[in-house]
């Protein structure tokens, strides 16, 4: 019988072709939401996106169940979590999708939205429950180990200059520019280390935080667990650390998530939050940003993507250009009406 990760995948066994399976799925989702760039209508952006992901998801060769989808069934027409997408066929994955992430930046055509999934075995993907938010860090290898959610971030960003052998001047942290993070982002200042706010978008700024040579050090704030859980797929592939924890926003949500069975305390790495040992992960820009260039309507010719595909069984991580003609560009609308 083939070893897992050869190209004749066993019975069961996710095979490696399913990475350019979910590449198509995500430039899919890109192409349709790029249509409604700065078109002010994040709803209508993220709707073309799930309809364009849908359609292509059931031709990939898989038995997917949605574990980090559009939300509840009464609340998601498709992709809701919960639900059964694929042939049907061999191999039985957990999927998490996001198919616009960033809605509002795709509206407003601002960097770093992203259309995103990641796969891996039934049962190995972390399900946040009632949590809207969860606190999350996100490092590159060299830094994993400071990674502290009690510890003053102040604190974590000087020890991440010392080990850079810098002064905290020279560090960069990326945040979610909201209200939430007004208290730690005025201690950071005061300790001299850099910040980027983001309006939107944690995912591609884990993604960021993480990368070789990147102008950012960590990532840090409290955002959503969908975002966390498809980071640390990501993270799976390409190295480098998130470490997270549910982030109650009231007694109501606490009681909730307690009553469900969740540690509120527990703090959740990127083997925890995806836990299998064959995780794919595939992204394709939307709008232009600091780890994808989005989606372009060229010509009259058709349009172009650039995405990310990574496995991490493999480790391998592929950078995808792909150039779309109008003929296929036309095929994926088709799909999308027929659905
Ligand atoms: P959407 O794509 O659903 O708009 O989410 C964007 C996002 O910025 C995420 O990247 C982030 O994790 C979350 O929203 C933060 O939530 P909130 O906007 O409620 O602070």
């Amino acid at each position: 019988m083939a070893e897992p990760g050869s190209v004749f995948a066993p019975e069961g066994t996710p095979d490696r072709n399913l990475a350019l399976e979910l590449v198509r799925v995500t430039e899919a989702a890109a192409l349709a939401s790029a249509r409604w760039v700065g078109m002010g209508d994040k709803e209508s952006a993220d709707g073309a996106a799930v309809d364009a992901m849908r359609v292509l998801l059931d031709t990939v060769r898989m038995d997917g169940t949605v574990v980090i989808g559009e939300g509840e069934k009464d609340e998601a027409p498709m992709l809701y979590n919960g639900e059964r997408i694929g042939d049907g066929s061999s191999p039985e994955v957990d999927i998490a999708v996001d198919p616009l992430e960033g809605t509002t930046l795709c509206a407003s055509g601002s960097p770093n939205a992203l259309a995103v999934i990641a796969l891996s075995e039934r049962g190995s993907m972390f399900d946040p429950g009632p949590c809207v938010y969860m606190q999350k860090m996100a490092t590159r290898s060299e830094h994993a180990d400071l990674l502290d959610l009690d510890r003053p971030l102040p604190e974590t960003l000087s020890l991440i200059a010392e080990r850079k052998g810098t002064d905290i001047r020279d560090v960069m942290v990326v945040v979610l520019d909201r209200p939430r993070h007004e208290d730690t982002v005025r201690q950071v200042r005061e300790a001299g280390a850099r910040i980027r706010m983001i309006p939107d978008g944690d995912v591609a700024a884990a993604l960021l935080a993480v990368t070789d040579r990147s102008p950012v050090d960590l990532l840090w704030g409290i955002g959503g667990p969908p975002e966390g859980v498809l980071a640390a797929a990501g993270i799976r592939c390409i190295g480098g650390q998130i470490v997270a924890r549910l982030w109650p926003r009231d007694d109501e949500e606490r009681e909730a998530a307690l009553d469900a069975g969740y540690d509120l305390e527990e703090v959740l790495d990127a083997d925890r939050l995806v836990a299998g040992d064959d995780v794919f992960f595939a992204a394709t820009g939307v709008t232009d940003g600091d780890v994808l260039q989005g989606a372009h309507y060229e010509s009259a010719e058709g349009a172009t993507t650039e995405s990310l595909v990574m496995r991490s069984r493999s480790g391998t991580v592929r950078r995808v250009h792909a150039r779309h003609d109008r003929t296929k560009l036309r095929d994926y609308a088709r799909a999308e009406r027929d659905a």
